[in-house]
């Protein structure tokens, strides 16, 4: 069986949403402190919908296909909405990671929560603090 599925492939090879948005609203970058891979992702926020979204991503290609995937999963969705994105949800839309790229995932899912939280920062909008990693990284991560 291959080990990974043909979606996982298919965004690796042509990643979507791919880029910087220099007008972003916000912009969380995490890293993988045992892989040293990092993500960034780039907000458009308007009438608390993600209006575009855009990653770049140094790392591997779980990470690469994980950044993609979500950023789809997110365009065009109310923040409530995007707070509530899993890794698991989206190693699902990707029909599954091996467990032992799991991890590459988790980043996906910091990286929006990081860029989510730096826009509440900027326009002073009260959030739930609790809902945000203290130190957005790959906590999950035991694997480099
Ligand atoms: Fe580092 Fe996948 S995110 S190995």
């Amino acid at each position: 069986m291959a080990l990974y599925s043909e979606k996982v492939m298919d965004h690796f090879r042509n990643p979507r949403n791919v880029g910087v948005l220099d007008d972003a609203d916000g912009v969380g970058e995490v890293g993988n402190v045992k892989c040293g891979d990092i993500m960034k992702i780039y907000l458009k926020i308007e009438d608390n919908i993600v209006r575009d979204v855009k990653f770049e991503t140094f790392g591997c290609g779980s990470a690469i296909a994980s950044s993609s995937m979500a950023t789809e999963l997110i365009k065009g969705k109310p923040l409530e909405e995007v707070m509530k994105l899993t890794n698991k949800a989206v190693a699902e839309a990707l029909d599954g990671l091996p467990p032992i790229k799991m991890h590459c995932s988790v980043l996906a899912e910091e990286a929006i929560k990081a860029a989510l939280k730096d826009y509440y920062e900027k326009n002073d909008i009260p959030y739930d603090k609790s809902q945000f990693p203290a130190t957005p990284t790959c906590a999950s991560c035991e694997i480099g």
